[in-house]
């Protein structure tokens, strides 16, 4: 489950590029670039994970197919449910509901996709989001891209309070908390979803383990926050462990995430069945 950015989102200007500095190129020196063109420089991609067991990275032009993965595998979940279940949003319509909750999924898909790394297997039976260490999408230009910024417009109010006042903060403090200075070292395992007609065949472990067996190699932890009661014993079985609960509390009955860090396993000792 995801904390998709540490900061609230605000609405985002299209003209990234500032024209009154564009006009002065007297100031540029070689290797001297302007403040405004440095927004659109990338940080270089990450490092993906050598592929096996049928494990592929889904590219931007597939995006769609895999967010939609993702809203089956949490169509019934309360987390994903907490920003679109609101008071204020029951005139919707059960369609213009699943719509929301489908497009929230593609704008995090293609985030990722842009910052992180996305991988599914079989024909998008199961994806899973990564965020690498030391990489986040909180820069302008990738809210931009990615469409997360049509969120601000997209949320009702109560949903914008649940997601960026209550959601995004909560589960970036726990991060912190949890990992202290390991923050920028681990690897976040922000969604993982089979589909249904998928499940225990295997699909979710090959995910897991091709990132755990790098992180293992480098001696990093792993991180997650599970939306489920009944998925930390199957993320057990990958070598996470519990590590606290926490509470989202604006619904009226109170929605708990389990904290979960996989510790790196040395080289040569195996654990959690890896
Ligand atoms: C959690 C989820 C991703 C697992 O996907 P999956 O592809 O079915 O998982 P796998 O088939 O790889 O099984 C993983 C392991 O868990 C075990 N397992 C599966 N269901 C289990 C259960 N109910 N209780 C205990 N263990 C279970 C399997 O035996 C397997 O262990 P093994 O490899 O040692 O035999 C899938 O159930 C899902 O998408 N759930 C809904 C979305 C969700 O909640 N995602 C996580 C939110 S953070």
């Amino acid at each position: 489950m995801a904390k998709t950015f540490s900061t609230p989102v605000t609405p985002v200007a299209c003209n990234l590029v500032d024209p009154k500095s564009a006009l002065k190129p007297t100031s540029i020196r070689i290797n001297d670039v302007p403040a405004s063109f440095r927004l659109l420089k990338q940080k270089p991609a990450a490092t993906v994970p050598p592929l096996a067991d049928g494990v592929r990275v889904v590219t931007a032009t597939e995006y769609k197919q895999a967010a939609a993965c993702l809203a089956e595998a949490f169509g019934e979940d309360d987390v994903a449910r907490y920003f679109i279940d609101v008071p204020d949003r029951e005139h919707w319509s059960e369609e213009e509901k699943w719509a929301l909750h489908v497009e929230i999924l593609e704008y995090v898909t293609y985030a990722h996709i842009l910052k992180g790394l996305v991988t599914t297997v079989g024909d998008f039976e199961a994806v899973a989001l990564w965020m690498p260490p030391g990489q986040n999408m909180d820069d302008y230009m990738t809210i931009f891209r990615s469409g997360m910024w049509r969120l601000n417009y997209r949320l009702s109010p109560e949903g914008k309070r649940r997601f960026f006042d209550e959601f995004l903060p909560l589960l970036h403090d726990t991060m912190h908390t949890t990992l202290g200075d390991r923050e920028l070292e681990a690897w976040y395992l922000v969604y993982i979803g089979t589909k249904p007609s998928g499940r225990g065949k295997g699909h979710a472990r090959k995910l897991v383990e091709h990132v755990t067996r790098l992180a293992d190699r480098e001696g990093r932890a792993c991180y997650l926050e599970s939306s489920n009661a009944s998925n930390p014993p199957i993320y057990r079985r990958f070598g996470f462990e519990e590590c606290r609960t926490i509470q989202l509390q604006r619904g009226g009955r109170n929605i708990p995430l389990d904290i979960m860090v996989r510790e790196p396993v040395p080289q040569g000792k195996k654990k959690g069945g890896l």
